[in-house]
């Protein structure tokens, strides 16, 4: 990526930078690759990114979202996002939050229990209002990837179990102000191959006909995110293969006449566009090592400390064509608080810019006030 690195100069840091380019055709790729499949539709899940400005982009793209709390769907509704294009799960809806998805008459809930389900009937009513819900299960499928992002698993706290599908929809038919209009799956994020989805196809094909037995029929099924980027070579695979991921569902999934498809992408989307750019404090000799000190923290992008995730690190301003091994650590008190042990980087000094790449998703959006530090403004 070329960065503009004589603008950040005259900046403070630490800040977000997104390129909007990048953005944008990561976009256009998702319209069009999903355009080959006409009942496909694709929301973005608004919790990795809610950054004003690509949240309208996002939006102008024709993108419907996926919110997951009030102030998300909040954030959506600001961004222009058209309220039959919202989708709202979780698994902890409070009423307020319900009462504002009725009240704005949102596209579908993903209920993720039985007392949910009774909750947004009762309040639907006394609404006077009738909510469509999806019924979010939980398939049993790994997903192969981080314990911390790993969602449908039954030992997970989401979604109903499949077992219990079939009281549940039982149940459903009781309640006077809910209508069922889809099943609705995630199994987790950051997933980099394919044959995880492949299994949620063949367990959503036999619900399917489960369901179908109890006289029902879905008019959507919801399959959620769980694209996996390349952390390690961005400027590689700057936009995921979304064509092969649609591909694939295309193949494995029996959509019944007239059925959508609907996904929630949100790493996917907004992950390579942006960059935490920071700048070294100091270099600090250690036993045996180097420790680049810079002023970019965990508070400011937490993954690395909570997922053991890696951002390539690049440094941008150093013109050294030697490299050498540092540990690229932040200023917060705590020794999680570390971007990188021995990396290897152009030999660099106190005031040199840094970008940690692939940050778009989960990044600015996770970022805390610990220490008291302010949240990293974003520079577009
Ligand atoms: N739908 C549901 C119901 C979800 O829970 C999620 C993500 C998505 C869609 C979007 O998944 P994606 O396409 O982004 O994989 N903070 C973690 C990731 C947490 C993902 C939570 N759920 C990280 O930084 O890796």
């Amino acid at each position: 990526m070329n960065f503009p690195v004589s603008k950040f100069r005259t900046l403070q840091t630490p800040f977000y930078y997104y390129d909007r380019r990048l953005l944008e055709s990561t976009l256009d790729t998702i319209n069009r690759e999903a355009a080959c499949y006409p009942h496909f539709h694709v929301h973005y899940a608004v919790k990795a990114n809610v950054d004003p400005t690509l949240l309208s982009i996002v939006q102008q793209s024709g993108l419907g979202c996926d919110c997951v709390s009030g102030w998300e769907i909040e954030a959506c509704l600001n961004a222009g996002f058209n309220p039959a294009k919202i989708v709202y799960a979780g698994v902890g809806k409070s009423d307020w939050e319900i009462k504002l998805a009725l009240e704005k008459d949102i596209a579908c809930f993903n209920v993720e229990s039985v007392p949910e389900l009774e909750v947004i009937d009762q309040l639907a009513g006394e609404m006077g209002r009738k909510a469509r819900v999806a019924l979010r299960v939980n398939p049993n499928v790994d997903a192969h990837t981080h314990k911390y992002i790993t969602t449908g698993l039954s030992e997970n706290k989401f979604g109903i179990a499949m077992e219990l599908l079939p009281e549940v929809i039982d149940r459903i038919k009781t309640l006077a102000n809910v209508e069922l209009t889809g099943l609705h799956f995630h199994i987790g994020s950051q997933l980099l191959e394919l044959d995880p989805f492949t299994m949620l196809c063949d367990r959503i094909n036999k619900l399917q006909d489960e369901v179908e037995t109890r006289g029902i029929r879905l008019k959507t099924i919801n399959v959620g995110g769980g694209l996996g980027c390349d952390y390690e070579t961005p400027d590689d695979n700057p936009i995921p293969d979304f064509a092969d991921f649609f591909a694939n569902y295309a193949a494995h999934l029996k959509l019944r006449a007239g059925q959508e498809l609907h996904f929630e992408l949100g790493r996917s989307v907004v992950c390579q566009c942006g960059s935490l750019i920071s700048r070294i404090l100091y270099i600090k000799e250690g036993v045996n090592k180097k420790f680049m000190i810079l002023d970019a923290g965990m508070s400011d992008l937490i993954r690395p400390a909570l997922y053991q995730a890696h951002h390539k690190i690049e440094v941008l301003t150093s013109t050294s064509a030697e490299l050498s091994r540092y540990d690229v650590v932040g200023p917060i008190c705590e020794s999680s608080d570390c971007f990188g042990e021995n990396e290897l980087l152009p030999i660099a000094s106190r005031g040199d810019l840094v970008a940690l790449r692939s940050a778009g998703a989960y990044g600015q959006i996770m970022a805390s006030n610990y220490n008291c530090r302010p949240i990293p403004p974003s520079v577009w």
